[in-house]
């Protein structure tokens, strides 16, 4: 009987194509023959861990575990089933550039590019799902996981995030964009209990997520490890239950963070749908049937305290992801470490370094200087393995000094100093200091590659660790001496160009006017080292832009200013609301060292023929771009909408759309942008919906949301 059972299900479910699943075909039908087929400990099973990346499958019936892996940018090393590093393991893949770096290039095409490059790695390496993007807003420079997030503007964010999910979709591979919701900090991230508004939840900190599901598809999202208004995030009737199921419409499953389950009734009946890692402490013994949705919630179910139905409703979930992502059927061929891989992580560094400062020093020809001196740690140091879950055994890493070797022209010596180094004590090595400054006197140029670093790796949890989970910083200020330094070799060699890595921005008012070039290089991949000095030495014209305002200390941030960063008391107060990073500096009309979606060019670039085309459902914006210099380049038109009669208090402008163009010299093309109502609405607290708020607009064209070069009032 069971063997003819076991035939029935795998014919019925290898019945279907070897596509993915469409919506609209029998898949429902599949999974109602497959739940009725289940028991109850089966379907409990399902819902739960089985391994440190696995969820539940049944093996009598031929559903699989799901296979998980982290993380946004790039395959995960084995873990084996519990928690230890399988050293034998073919595990070392493609390091792509961090979400920041991603989000920088602003370029829609080069999000689904790095999407699929992870699917197909993760394909290759026989996992089911890859647990990114990460899409969490930057509310403070100082949260330690901003290097994996996106942006400080959630449309940027929801953006860059379509086009990744559906890179790695498209791949056959889930997509789990995470962490659901309001998760903006590492400090007490297990417990902090989150309280924000309604209209930032809609307005600031749910759009990627809304985006995710409703024009991506997403398969899958992960609950957050905090709470939000008093419950914890991973099982939450109001967010989880009302807006992501039910307003959202989403119809694929709910993961927990791994650990994030707190209460078996909550987990049942307020939208968790697998819970993982919750017995962490028994390594490696781990009893999975000691997890919330596991025995206890047996229990629950058949003592009658909660319906079986609730069991179901999480099973389909899991099924309708399993057969959206040919789980049941034979999955196209992965790949991992190719050539056309690496040159995406190229390209995503090319795109998303950005020149914050140009004395018309740079580019840098090749052999125009006989020796040419790099400084610092950073240029030597590989940032893969750093910054915890989503650490990467990467194939290669190219680090600056590497990239500045192989491009700096044959009849130009490179030397190295290391200036400063990693100390647990935060002390200044002033011998390296010292040796560092003697040499940059001696050379014709320098190049100091600073900023942060990330933790040290995942076996230094804590400590004096930088862009780590786990861990926020306590100020942007440059760590281990840089500043002093960089300003002791710009006293000696007027030719010194400053590289700032690091997953968000730092102090640079008290050394930026002492040097005539300045890059931001965030954590670039494994070929950021070549992406580095392709732009120093001019093979690459810089084209990206700031997805984050840099100001010059934390406390300008508005999430200091009202003192509600990281909270006291496990509980943070998100009191400036909506005002986050250029809405906040636009409201306040205060200075920034540099703002938001600002980044230079080798290049110039003419913005001209704006033209606003109003119908009924739509207005469609274009306007012409030249490329007026010498050299190819590449520029961000983007689309600001100021509400100049808002109907409540709204932002002075927010960005509403984008397009980045490519452009040889001379040659001029024209960019159109369509909105929508959405952008000529907020979300109204007294009616809990969204209102278009009819009056007379701004539209604002530019390079930068304090650089508008065309606008044009419209009436809504
Ligand atoms: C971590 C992270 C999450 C990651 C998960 C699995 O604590 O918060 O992003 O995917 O656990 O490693």
């Amino acid at each position: 009987m069971k063997h003819l059972l076991f035939i029935f299900v795998i014919a019925m479910m290898t019945s279907c194509t070897n596509t993915p699943s469409a919506p609209g075909d029998n898949t429902e039908a599949k999974i109602d023959s497959l739940i009725q087929l289940m028991t109850l400990e089966e379907k409990v099973g399902m819902i739960h861990a089985s391994s440190s990346f696995t969820s539940g499958g049944v093996e009598r019936l031929g559903i699989p575990e799901i296979v998980m892996s982290d993380g946004p940018h790039g395959v995960r090393m084995e873990h084996g089933r519990d928690w230890v590093p399988d050293t034998n393991a073919r595990d070392a893949v493609t390091y792509l550039p961090t979400g920041i770096c991603l989000a920088s290039t602003w370029n829609k095409d080069l999000g689904y590019a790095f999407g699929s490059v992870l699917g197909s790695e993760a394909k290759d390496r026989g996992k089911d799902m890859i647990l990114g993007p990460g899409v969490n807003i930057i509310r403070s420079p100082l949260n330690g996981r901003n290097f994996e997030y996106l942006s400080e503007d959630p449309y940027l964010v929801a953006e860059m995030a379509v086009g990744y999910i559906k890179g790695v979709q498209d791949q056959g591979i889930s997509a789990c964009v995470k962490h659901f919701a309001a998760n903006n900090q590492e400090t007490e991230r297990f417990g902090v209990d989150v309280i924000v508004s309604e209209r930032a939840l809609h307005e600031i900190y749910l759009p990627a997520f809304k985006a995710s599901v409703q024009q991506a598809g997403v398969n899958a999202v992960m609950g957050a490890y905090n709470k939000v208004n008093g419950q914890h995030a991973t099982h939450h009737k109001f967010l989880i239950n009302e807006i992501l199921k039910n307003e959202f419409g989403f119809k694929g499953l709910v993961v927990s963070d791994w650990a994030a389950v707190h209460n078996t009734r909550e987990a049942l009946l307020d939208g968790t749908d697998i819970e993982m890692g919750t017995d962490l402490t028994q390594l490696p013994n781990v009893n999975y049937n000691a997890f919330y949705l596991a025995d206890s919630a047996l229990a629950m179910i058949k003592n009658g305290e909660v319906d079986e139905k609730v069991v179901d409703e999480k099973v389909r979930r899991i099924l309708r992801v399993m057969f959206k992502s040919n789980m049941f059927g034979q999955r196209s061929a992965g790949a991992v470490n190719t050539s056309e891989h690496q040159q995406t992580a190229l390209k995503v560094a090319e795109e998303g370094i950005v020149l914050l400062k140009n004395n018309d020093f740079l580019p840098i020809q090749p052999n125009k200087y006989k020796n040419i001196l790099v400084v610092g740690h950073n240029a030597i140091y590989k940032q893969a393995m750093g910054g915890g879950s989503s650490q990467i055994k990467a194939l290669y890493e190219v680090s600056p000094l590497e990239g500045i070797e192989k491009l700096a022209g044959a009849d130009t010596k490179v030397s190295f100093a290391e200036g400063y180094t990693r100390t647990n004590d935060m002390s200044v090595d002033a011998r390296l200091a010292k040796a560092a400054v003697e040499a940059a006197a001696e050379a014709d140029a320098v190049i100091f590659v600073g900023g942060w670093i990330h933790n040290f790796d995942m076996t230094q949890w804590g400590g004096t660790a930088f862009d780590m989970e786990g861990v926020d910083k306590s100020n942007i200020e440059l760590i281990y001496g840089q500043k002093d330094l960089i300003n002791s070799i710009a006293a000696v060699n007027a030719r010194t160009t400053v590289v700032i890595m690091g997953g968000s921005n730092v102090e640079m008012k008290s050394w930026m006017d002492n040097v005539p070039a300045i890059i931001q290089a965030w954590y670039p991949g494994m070929e950021g080292g070549t992406a580095i000095a392709k732009i120093i030495f001019g093979l690459t014209n810089p084209s990206g832009k700031l997805p984050m305002s840099f100001a010059n200390t934390h406390l300008d941030y508005p999430s200091h200013a009202v003192g509600e960063f990281p909270g006291k008391d496990l509980r943070v107060e998100y009191r400036e609301g909506i005002y986050i990073g250029y809405r906040y500096f636009d409201k306040e009309a205060k200075d920034v060292v540099y703002p938001f979606g600002y980044g230079l060019s080798y290049t110039s670039f003419n913005f001209s023929e704006l033209k606003v085309k109003k119908s009924k459902d739509k207005v469609v914006v274009s306007c012409t771009i030249t490329n007026t210099g010498s050299r190819e380049g590449a520029e961000v038109a983007q689309l600001y909408v100021a509400p100049l009669s808002p109907s409540t208090d709204r932002p002075v402008k927010e960005l509403k759309g984008f397009e980045k163009v490519m452009l040889q010299p001379g040659e001029l093309k024209t960019v159109e942008l369509v909105l929508n109502s959405d952008a000529f609405s907020f979300f109204d607290e007294t009616t809990k919906k969204w209102k278009f708020d009819a009056g007379q607009y701004e539209l604002q064209l530019g390079n930068s949301s304090r650089n508008i070069l065309l606008k044009e009032q419209i009436r809504m």
